[in-house]
């Protein structure tokens, strides 16, 4: 006996929002979603040329770019109501946008740091997931949210403390986000990575891409498989927004090649 079920793609017909999808994992992530057949791929973001190139790259018919600080809630909420105007519905919103903090310890730290990474890594992600849930509710919509947290959120940083709490906040926006939507079908994931080398990580530690790439294969647990790259985030981050992960929900998923110690 054959199986009759025809050939579907992972996303086919999924309208999905990628915040700071102009680069690094939002980009690879913004590619493969695409790529598994997403009807529209809006990447949002603040870095407005490079964010119109990733969206022409990828082709204007089913991938557009939209200027969106998600340090400021009404951009949000506009990004979200023109993405259903435009196509009639939110099926993902990858809530990606992230900032590196400062590099004080705890004994020096800056509580302005705090501040500032909080704004965009933890208060950001918080009203992306609302506003995306709002529209998901209305709209009827068992939609897929899913956050980008980090391994320094449990991983105990020796510096980085203010990234470190912004981040921790995302794992209980999640596991609250997740149990209070869960009625309306709606999952909410977070996905943390460990290092790659994308601008964010080159900036935070002033290395280049190919120097940092070396330094971050050596740190983990997988050997030979050479350095951790955008695209494998992304391949789990497509995972997650897709059916194949339909009764997963609260759940905050470590992409990082194993912790060495
Ligand atoms: N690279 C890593 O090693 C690593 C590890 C763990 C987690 N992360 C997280 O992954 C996510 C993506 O980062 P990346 O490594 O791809 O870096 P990246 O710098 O390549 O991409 C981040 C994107 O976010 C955008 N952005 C920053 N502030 C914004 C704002 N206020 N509003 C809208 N967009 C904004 C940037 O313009 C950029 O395009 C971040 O949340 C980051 O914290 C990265």
């Amino acid at each position: 006996m054959t199986d009759q079920t025809p050939f579907k793609m992972k996303l086919e017909g999924k309208v999905a929002i990628i915040t700071g999808g102009a680069s690094g994992i939002g980009e690879a992530t913004a590619r493969r979603f695409a790529e598994h057949g997403a009807r529209a791929v809006v990447i949002a973001d603040i870095q407005d040329e490079q964010g119109q190139r990733v969206a022409e790259s990828i082709g204007l018919h089913r991938c557009r770019y939209i200027h969106c600080n998600v340090t400021d809630e009404q951009q949000i909420k506009d990004l979200v109501e023109s993405t259903v105007q435009m196509y009639g519905q939110l099926d993902i919103m990858f809530s990606n946008a992230g900032i590196s903090g400062g590099d004080q310890p705890i004994l020096d730290l800056d509580l302005s740091a705090y501040d500032a990474s909080s704004a965009v890594n933890a208060r950001g992600m918080a009203a992306c997931v609302k506003h995306a849930a709002c529209a998901m509710v209305k709209g009827g919509v068992k939609g897929s949210i899913v956050c980008t947290g980090s391994i320094l959120a449990s991983g105990g940083p020796v510096k980085f403390t203010d990234y470190a709490m912004a981040k921790s906040a995302i794992l209980g926006l999640v596991k609250s986000a997740s149990r209070q939507l869960g009625a309306y079908g709606i999952r909410v994931n977070s996905v943390s990575p460990g290092g790659v080398a994308t601008p964010l990580l080159c900036k935070t530690l002033q290395m280049g891409a190919e120097e940092l790439e070396t330094l971050l294969d050596k740190y983990k647990c997988l050997q030979g498989k050479g350095p951790m790259k955008e695209k494998n985030v992304a391949d789990v981050v497509s995972f997650l927004a897709s059916e194949e992960s339909a009764f997963v929900t609260g759940h905050d998923l470590i992409v990082d090649g194993g912790h060495p110690h």
